[in-house]
C-alpha cells in the first residue's frame, strides 16, 4: 500500500468534525530497541485493552493565517505542551497528508484513566489522533475505501507518533514488526496475526496495579536509543523472535504454565535491558518487587496462573484468565493494594479495539 497517496491533491475541505476511541496496549513481548524513523528491533506482540481509552474529536477549519494551527485541548483545559508535540508530529505528516496545511485543528482529547495513574497514554492517544487522520482523508478524497486499507493506514501513522501505538489499532492479540513465516507481518504497521487463538484468551484480564504515579525518569525515547549501545542487545533480540514464536502456539494451544513463564521473562528481560544499559537506569520501585513476590507466592499457594507484566513503569499488571477473576480480585484487595498508590488499581480486560465517536 502506498502511505502517500498521490490521489490526495488539494481540494477544498470545508470545516467539520471527526471522532475516535483508542485503547492502549499491553505488550506481552516487548518492543524495545528501534532503527531509522520508528522500525523496531525485533517483532512484539500485545492484548489490546479495554476500558483504558483515550477519546479525541478533531475539529478542523479553513485555514485562517497563512500557516496551520492547532489548539489542543486535554481533559477539557489548553494544554500548549501537547498542542507543541501534536504540532511537531503533523508537521512530519505533510507528505502522508497533505491537506494538514490547509486546516486549522481544534482537538480535544480525554482519557478514561485517571491522568495522575502515571499509565503511559501515548499508545491510546496516538492511535487515536491518528485515526482521526485517516477519518478526515476517507471523508473527502477517494481513498481508503476498504477497511483494510483504512486501519493499516491508521496503524503506519500511529506507529510514526509512537512505535507501540500502532499495535492499538486493531482489537485482541496484535503483531508489530516482521515475524517469520508470517507473510503479512511488516515494521510498518502492526497486524492480526492470523493464528488460532484459545479461547481463555478472548477474555484474560488485566488488573493494573497503579505503584507510582510520578512522571518517567527516563523517556521511552532514550530508553529505545540505548539499546544501541546495550551489550546484550543482539542476544535480546534473538530472544524476543523466539520468544514470539513460542507465544503463537502456546496462544493456540492455551498452555498457561507456559505463558506465564514466557510474560514474565519478558518483563524482567525489558527491565534488565534498563539496567545494563549506559547509562543505566531503574524504573521499578521496591513496591513492584513487593508485589511481584506476593505473585509468585499465591502462583505457589493456589495453582492459579496469574502472572505479572509491567512496561516502561514501575506499575504491575496483573494478567489472569477469567475463571480465576474472583480469587485473582480477593489476592488483590487483600494482599496488594497495600502496596498501591491510594488504593488504585484499574480492572481492565481484552479488548476489541478503536471505535468511531459518531
Ligand atoms: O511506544 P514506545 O516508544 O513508548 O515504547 C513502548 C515500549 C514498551 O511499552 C516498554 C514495550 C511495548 O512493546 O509496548
Amino acid at each position: 500500500m502506498n502511505f502517500n497517496n498521490p490521489k490526495l491533491i488539494f481540494k477544498d475541505i470545508p470545516s467539520g468534525k471527526v471522532g475516535w476511541q483508542s485503547p492502549s496496549n499491553i505488550a506481552l513481548v516487548k518492543y524495545w530497541g528501534k532503527t531509522g524513523i520508528q522500525i523496531p528491533a525485533n517483532p512484539s506482540l500485545s492484548f489490546t485493552l479495554s476500558k483504558s481509552l483515550t477519546k479525541t474529536i478533531v475539529e478542523f477549519f479553513p485555514v485562517s493565517e497563512k500557516t496551520s494551527n492547532i489548539d489542543f485541548h486535554f481533559e477539557g483545559e489548553l494544554n500548549n505542551k501537547f498542542g507543541e508535540k501534536t504540532r511537531n508530529f503533523f508537521d512530519s505528516m505533510n507528505e502522508i497528508f497533505p491537506f494538514i496545511n490547509q486546516l486549522d485543528f481544534r482537538i480535544s482529547t480525554k482519557n478514561t484513566f485517571p491522568h495522575s495513574a502515571g499509565i503511559a497514554s501515548s499508545a491510546s492517544g496516538m492511535s487515536a489522533v491518528a485515526l482521526a487522520l485517516c477519518e478526515i482523508e476517507r471523508r473527502y478524497f477517494d481513498t481508503l475505501s476498504t477497511e483494510e486499507e483504512f486501519f493499516q493506514k491508521a496503524s503506519f501513522v500511529a506507529r510514526l507518533g509512537s512505535g507501540s501505538a500502532c499495535r492499538s489499532i486493531y482489537g485482541g492479540l496484535v503483531s508489530w514488526g516482521e515475524i517469520e513465516g508470517y507473510e503479512r507481518t511488516s515494521n510498518l504497521f502492526g497486524c492480526k496475526l492470523p493464528v488460532n487463538i484459545d479461547p481463555v484468551f478472548n477474555n484474560f484480564h488485566d488488573s493494573i496495579l497503579i505503584v507510582d504515579s510520578g512522571q518517567k525518569k527516563v523517556s521511552s525515547t532514550i530508553g529505545h536509543g540505548l539499546m544501541n549501545s546495550n551489550p546484550f542487545s543482539a542476544e535480546r533480540f534473538k530472544q524476543a523472535n523466539n520468544n514470539i514464536a513460542s507465544l503463537i502456539e502456546i496462544i493456540g494451544n492455551g498452555d498457561l504454565e507456559h505463558f506465564v513463564s514466557i510474560v514474565e521473562s519478558e518483563a524482567l528481560t525489558l527491565h534488565a535491558m534498563m539496567m545494563t544499559s549506559n547509562p543505566y537506569f531503574l524504573l521499578m520501585k521496591p513496591n513492584t518487587i513487593s508485589i511481584i513476590n506476593s505473585i509468585w507466592e499465591f502462583r505457589k499457594e493456589t495453582g492459579i496462573n496469574a502472572c505479572f507484566t509491567l512496561d516502561a513503569g514501575p506499575n504491575i499488571h496483573l494478567l489472569h484468565p477469567e475463571e480465576n477473576k474472583k480469587e485473582v480480585r480477593g489476592f488483590i484487595n487483600n494482599e496488594l493494594l497495600k502496596y498501591t498508590i491510594n488504593n488504585t488499581v484499574i480492572h481492565d480486560r481484552v479488548g476489541s479495539g478503536p471505535e468511531k465517536i459518531e
